[in-house]
């Protein structure tokens, strides 16, 4: 996205008011809900090391405080930054004539990404996050998200996470160029083009981190399956 295509779409509201609502919004994608996610994603990782590490690293808390200061950090500026990101969905004007294609095509994926995102954090809040807290008294197990990863008994689980994933990687990771340049971080044509493989490099860090994770998850969901499938059998079948 160009710094000018960007700023095509705030230019339609004004005053201090809206000044502030762009800032504010703009402000929360990256500190601290990309930082968050960023976080999130890295401490995911640890299902490649078993139920014991994801667990303490992902559900675990020190206190039910923490917990709750944790959820808020993380929802209150994505509920934020929905709404703000809502507000400017469809506040644009393709401009294919004046600035590059590259840049067209880049502001138009951050937009249909935001869409797949919010639909894919709509259901993963509500089935990792609220449906274990609220109607089974306690955070998610290691052993049911992993064997519904494996298993996708649920639902298409593995191919949701595998491109929910990937449109939160790229999101973010675009919207980092496009938060820097309207933060004025970078400036010149130049200085634009350099920060498009800071762009390209968190794109393949939050990837990796995503799948990652997911691989862990999937091979441990295996795994488990196997393990029953074998304390079933009957005795004469077992080694
Ligand atoms: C993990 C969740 C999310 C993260 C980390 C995130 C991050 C970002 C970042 C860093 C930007 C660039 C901000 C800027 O240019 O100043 C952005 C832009 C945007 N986000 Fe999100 N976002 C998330 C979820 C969503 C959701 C659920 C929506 C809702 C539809 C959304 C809609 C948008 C839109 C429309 C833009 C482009 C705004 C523009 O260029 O005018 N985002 N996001």
């Amino acid at each position: 996205m160009t710094a000018t295509t960007a700023s095509s779409a705030t230019t339609m509201e004004k005053g201090p008011a809206a000044y502030f609502k762009t800032r504010l919004g703009s402000f929360l994608a990256v500190v601290p809900l990309g930082l968050w996610t960023a976080n999130h994603l890295w401490n995911n990782l640890a299902a490649l090391h078993g139920a014991e590490a994801w667990e303490a690293a992902v559900v675990r808390h020190s206190s039910p405080f923490a917990e709750a200061l944790g959820a808020i950090i993380a929802l209150a500026p994505l509920l934020l930054h929905t709404v703000w990101g809502l507000a400017r969905l469809f506040m644009w004007r393709p401009n294919v004539g004046s600035y590059t294609y590259y840049g067209n095509v880049k502001f138009i994926l951050q937009r249909v990404s935001a869409v797949g995102v919010l639909l894919f954090l709509g259901a993963h809040v509500y089935l990792a996050w609220i449906k274990p807290h609220v109607f089974e008294g306690h955070g998610e197990e290691f052993e049911d998200i992993a064997k519904e990863m494996f298993t996708s008994a649920d639902g298409p689980t593995l191919i949701v996470y595998v491109l929910g994933t990937l449109g939160v990687s790229y999101h973010l990771a675009n919207g980092l160029q496009s938060w820097a340049m309207g933060w004025g971080l970078v400036g010149s044509r130049d200085a634009v083009k350099k920060f498009e493989w800071v762009s390209l490099t968190s794109f393949v860090l939050l990837l990796a981190m995503s799948w990652g994770a997911i691989f862990g998850l999937y091979t441990a969901g295996r795994a488990i399956v196997a393990q029953e499938a074998h304390d079933k059998a009957p005795a004469a079948v077992q080694h």
